[in-house]
This record gives C-alpha cells, structure tokens and sequence, in this order.
C-alpha cells in the first residue's frame, strides 16, 4: 500500500536567507523544513507552482529524495545511488548550495565536484552531451529536459531534486550573475543589470533597450540605474533632489532635473520608465499606474521597498491595487514581481504594455 504522504510533491525552494517565511506564505503549501536563514525551503502538498508567479522564490525544484550522513570520502557512490529512477536522462547537472556562510564554503567542493559526477552520469547515460545542442541556434533537447540539482545545505547532506526548465531559473543557485562597471556611480548599477537579465531573454533586450531609445528614472541619484541605461546607449532623464556622481555627472545623454519624483510627468511619452525611490510600496505602484494608463511608457522596471513584518501582504495589496486599475482601464500587460540577488529589504517589478 501506498503511504499518501509520499504522494504529495514536494518543493525545494531557495531564497534569500531571512525569507523563509515569505516564500511559505505565497506559496500556501505545507512547511516541511522552514529554518530561518537557511536561504531554503522544502514544501509540500500543491501539487503545481508557477515559477513566475513566486517573488520570493530564488529557484523552484521538484524534490526527489535526500542523503544524510555523506561520508568525506567517495560522495559519488551515494548521490549516485539516491538518484530517482525518472526521469531518465538529465539536460545538465547544478550542484547547488544555499547563499549563507557555509554555503560559500561549499562552493569550493561542489567546483572540483562537479566534473567528477558529469563523468559519471555520462558513463551512466544519464546527463545528455553537449553535442546535442545545435550549433546556429545554441539550443537543444538540454534546454527541454528536466535538470538534476543537487544542493548540499551543509557538508554531510545532499537533497536530490529536478527543475523544468519552463518553470524555473536557469542560473546556478537561482543567481543571475552581471559584473560590475568599474566607472559606475553606485553599486545599484548591479540591481538593474540583473532585473534586465532576470526580466528579459536577449532577443528582448536587442528589441527593447535599443540605442537612441528614452527613459526616465526617478529617484535617480546617484545614478547607477541611470549609468546602466546608459550604457545600453539610452537617452535617460534623470529625476533626484541629490546629485549625480562619478561619470553620470554631465554625460550628453543624461539630463538631471532635480524635481519631485511623484509630480515629474514627461513631455511624451518614453520607452522606460524606471523607479527606485524609497517610498511606501501602495505609493510607487499607484504611480506606476498612473504613468500606464496616461500612456507615458511602455515598460517600467521598479522597486518595492519592503521593510514591514507583512510583507508578501503588503506586496499583494500594492499589486493588486495595480492590476486592478489596469484591468479596469482594458489595459493589456505583463507583470512579474522577484526578489532579485541584489534586492535586501524590496522587490523588483517589471510592468510592460502587451499590444
Ligand atoms: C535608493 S536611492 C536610488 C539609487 C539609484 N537607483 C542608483 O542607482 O544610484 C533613492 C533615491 O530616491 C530619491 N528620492 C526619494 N524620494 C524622491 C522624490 N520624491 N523625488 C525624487 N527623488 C526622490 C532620493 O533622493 C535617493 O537619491
């Protein structure tokens, strides 16, 4: 006979480490292992989550099983062993760890791990080669199978899960990596790069972030959103109170006006309206409305300061106030709301116009 407690699916979600409770609380499934600031969750009980309707959620993976008590020497022999029997063949290995301290230990391990388990799983026939992706396009049956991720909490246990590709992040840890521009004026350069990665496949940043294009950034000072548009070859307004440093200081393509964030209105409309002032969520959402409805801008990227216990609550009202007047108004978009790598205490918003 069955157990029906085996039945139920089972998640494996990583997060930021302080998060925990906000993922259990947007997914609604049952808490399973929820320790604070472990920068994981295991879940159990719905059967289907939406990867893109998660904010919280850093990766959203199937949980097939787990291994205590790996000894220091040959870990190869009981993960392999541990391994579910379907699916059949993976379209690439993670080995994973969750972003604390002793996460960042184990990155060394699971470096000089990887190749050795590739190899294996290869000889097994179960990890797919690269030969079968395509040359012109760069895509293939890896890109269509499920991935096997292994994530290590800590040196002596390992949790077995897999992730559809459609219905997950593709970076390591959940973690889309952008480096750093050594002339940008503030380390917030990061967040947008990574919204831009996060948000928007490179067909739709060749598209959608073209040279000669506009955009307006409130709360702009001192400018790192500003340079990252910039450096994309945007036209950018750049609305603060404060200063704008370093490079973004006087640059042809940025005009600094120092207005009110909330009274600024452009003269026409723009490609971009993007958003980083520290101001309470319902506040930048209803202003984010209202520059769709007047039609001021095609795209916005924003950040929702989040700084409340309540927080997917608070985050729920500001975006179904959000929905709610769009739908209201026949407006037709696309909504995605993450907590990005570089986001502490917010989230980041992208709201796009669909024709
Ligand atoms: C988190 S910082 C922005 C950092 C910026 N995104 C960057 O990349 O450098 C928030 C900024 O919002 C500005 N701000 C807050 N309220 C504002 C308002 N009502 N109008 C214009 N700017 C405002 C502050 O002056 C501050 O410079």
């Amino acid at each position: 006979m069955t157990n029906p407690m085996n039945t139920l699916h089972s998640w494996l979600i990583y997060c930021r480490p302080g998060f925990e409770r906000d993922c259990v609380e947007e997914t609604q499934a049952k808490p399973v292992e929820t320790a604070e600031n472990s920068g994981f969750v295991v879940l159990q009980g719905k059967p289907k989550l939406a990867y893109k309707q998660l904010t919280f959620a850093r990766q959203l993976l199937t949980l097939h099983g787990e291994v205590n008590d790996l000894p220091e020497r040959d870990r190869l022999s009981p993960l392999l062993a541990a391994l579910p029997a379907a699916p059949e063949k993976f379209g690439a290995l993670y080995l994973e760890v969750p972003d604390t301290n002793e996460g960042k230990t184990l990155s060394g391990f699971t470096k000089r791990f990887q190749p050795l388990l590739e190899e294996a799983l290869r000889t097994q026939g179960r990890l797919e080669v690269e030969s079968d992706i395509h040359p012109s396009t760069g895509s293939g049956r890896t890109d269509m199978l499920p991935r096997l991720h292994i994530f290590f909490p800590d040196d002596h246990r390992a949790l077995i899960a897999t992730s559809d590709p459609h219905n997950s992040a593709s970076a390591l840890n959940g973690i889309q990596r952008v480096s750093m521009a050594s002339d940008a004026p503030s380390r917030s350069y990061l967040k947008l790069a990574e919204a831009f990665e996060v948000f928007l496949d490179k067909k739709e940043q060749a598209l959608w972030l073209k040279p000669g294009m506009t955009a307006i950034d409130l709360g702009a000072a001192p400018g790192g959103w500003t340079w990252q548009l910039v450096q994309r070859g945007l036209k950018v307004i750049a609305v603060d109170n404060g200063p704008l440093k370093g490079a973004a200081a006087g640059h042809p393509n940025i005009k600094h006006l120092r207005e009110d964030g909330f009274r600024f209105r452009p003269q026409r409309p723009v490609d971009w309206l993007v958003c980083d002032m520290v101001e309470q969520p319902q506040r930048v959402a209803a202003l984010m409305t209202e520059w769709f409805v007047g039609g001021m801008t095609q795209r916005a990227i924003f950040n929702l300061k989040l700084p409340m216990k309540k927080r997917v609550a608070a985050l729920k009202e500001a975006l179904d106030n959000l929905r709610t007047a769009l739908n209201n108004k026949g407006i037709r978009y696309q909504l995605e709301a993450r907590q990005l790598y570089h986001d502490r205490e917010e989230v980041t918003i992208y709201l796009a116009r669909k024709r």
